[in-house]
């Protein structure tokens, strides 16, 4: 193992837990700071409090030994070399990052500063927000030789965060100073010289001692618009797959195959391709509007970002036309919806185009039985059941007596739904993908009427024969 490396990582959200476990598990002393004493007193009781695959064993190996929390950043500051902040950057009215919460940590680590120190900011942040540390830090009294500030910002997708902390494609270090990259790039050493993925109890992924992740040296502001430009440009893929599809639909293609098809170039790759209801989550929206009002404020024309974000829209909307061209009217219809999260695998709901379209289908008078693996409670504290939302335990029950069948998250779970039940739950055999996760050919041999994002609508082989119409869809 490498040198163990003293680490406060300030906020212990999906970041900031995930970061703080991972440099415990690379062999460093990490205290965990939260300004919430009751999420503090929940960690230091081993609760994990997010949907997050391998960070309950993490915190259970390492939970107060060698990852303390606490609520006291003046004495988490003193007794650290490194302070990563990863305290929440929430939008603000005009699209606008609210840096608020991270300016309060720098003015306190200012305070409490008694040898040298490197702040790293791990929070998203728009360009400039290192210059303004230091600015801040400085004006609260911290002398200049004392502290450097560099961005080394995160690439975690939700429930796959801590595996895409260990095995990232790339670590971005944005430093001006020497002296603070040195300290960064002793921290990653255990991943970057291969020296992790030899153990025996290493977690798994796609990087090996022979494939160690590259850590990429950059500037600050580099780092910053590294961050802002990746989730910006992964966003736009998903609009621009979302856009391909509305022309398949136009044209009775198969955006599937289309996206098959460009994937296979490997200029284009063939992930974050996969068309949808719109993407959504605590990164993407926020980020690309982040991005969009950093463009605007410089004077940069970079009207994209907004198409991006119409489109996104847009793909709700559409989905709520592919509701209606199924069901003609939807007052009093009684609809069956799997799927809450964000994303399928989290309990996440910030964002969620799931439940931005639970809300339409509710104001347009529609009584919903749904169901979500792990994201009801979540979605209760914003959308209590009442006579026209009723939350249940499994897909079966949903799709009771229901007029269709609503697929709104891509949970695998949702992949695997047997034909037979589905059919004799639900009162008319109408499913509606809004994740493509099944085959029309199938479904409607299945007997189902299938409408789906992109792909030509599927009706039951029966039907079809009745009315001699051409086959729905080959592949
Ligand atoms: C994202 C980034 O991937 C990650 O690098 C960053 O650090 C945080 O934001 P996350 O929000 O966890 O991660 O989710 P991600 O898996 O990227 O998906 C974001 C949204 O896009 C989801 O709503 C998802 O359903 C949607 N999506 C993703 C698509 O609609 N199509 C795709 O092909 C991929």
């Amino acid at each position: 193992m490498g040198k163990s490396i003293r680490i406060a990582v300030v906020g212990s959200g999906y970041v900031g837990l995930v970061a703080a476990v991972c440099f415990a598990e690379m062999g460093h002393e990490v205290i965990c700071v939260d300004n919430d004493e009751r999420k503090v007193r929940a960690l230091q009781g081993g609760e994990t409090l997010i949907h997050e695959n391998f960070l309950p064993g993490l915190l259970h190996r390492y939970g107060n030994t060698r990852v303390r929390f606490t609520t006291d950043l003046s004495d988490a500051t003193r007794s650290s070399d490194v302070i990563f902040i990863a305290v929440g950057t929430p939008q603000s009215g005009n699209g606008d990052t609210d840096l608020s919460y991270v300016e309060a940590v720098a003015c306190e680590i200012a305070r409490s500063l008694n040898s040298y120190k490197v702040i790293v900011e791990k929070s998203t942040v728009p360009v400039y927000t290192n210059e303004w540390i230091s600015r801040a830090m400085a004006r609260n009294g911290a002398a200049r030789d004392l502290f450097d500030v560099v961005s080394n910002p995160e690439f975690l997708r939700e429930g796959t965060a801590v595996a895409d902390f260990l095995h990232p494609d790339r670590i971005v270090v944005g430093s001006d100073s020497g002296r603070a990259a040195g300290i960064l790039e002793d921290i990653y050493l255990p991943l970057t010289t291969g020296e992790y993925y030899t153990r025996a109890d290493a977690i798994s992924g796609h990087c090996n001692v022979d494939q160690p992740p590259p850590l990429l040296l950059t500037s600050t502001k580099s780092a910053e618009i590294i961050k802002h430009a990746s989730n910006a440009f992964l966003a736009l893929k998903i609009s621009f797959i979302n856009a391909v599809g509305n022309l398949c639909e136009a044209t009775n293609a198969d955006v599937e195959q289309v996206a098959r098809g460009m994937g296979l170039d490997r200029r284009i790759g063939p992930r974050f391709l996969r068309p949808g209801i719109g993407y959504g989550g605590s990164c993407f929206p926020k980020d690309v509007a982040a991005f969009r009002s950093v463009a605007e404020q410089l004077g940069i024309d970079f009207n994209l970002l907004s198409e991006v974000e119409k489109i996104n829209v847009l793909q709700k909307k559409r989905f709520m036309s592919k509701v209606r061209s199924a069901l003609w009217t939807l007052r009093g219809k009684r609809l069956a919806v799997l799927g809450l999260a964000f994303k399928g695998e989290t309990d996440d709901i910030r964002e969620s185009p799931a439940v931005e379209i639970v809300r339409m289908l509710l104001a347009e008078g529609c009584s919903i039985a749904a169901y979500d693996p792990a994201a009801i409670k979540r979605t209760e504290e914003v959308l209590p059941s009442g006579p026209s939302l009723r939350y249940v335990e499994d897909c079966y029950t949903a799709a009771k007596d229901a007029d269709a069948l609503l697929i709104l998250t891509d949970w695998q779970e949702f992949a695997e739904l047997d034909p037979e039940r589905l059919s004799q739950a639900l009162r008319h055999p109408i499913v509606i993908d809004g994740r493509n996760l099944y085959d029309p050919q199938v479904m409607s041999g299945n007997g189902f009427t299938y409408l789906s994002i992109g792909r030509p609508p599927a009706h039951p082989v029966s039907d079809l024969a009745s009315i001699s119409a051409p086959s729905a869809r080959s592949n």
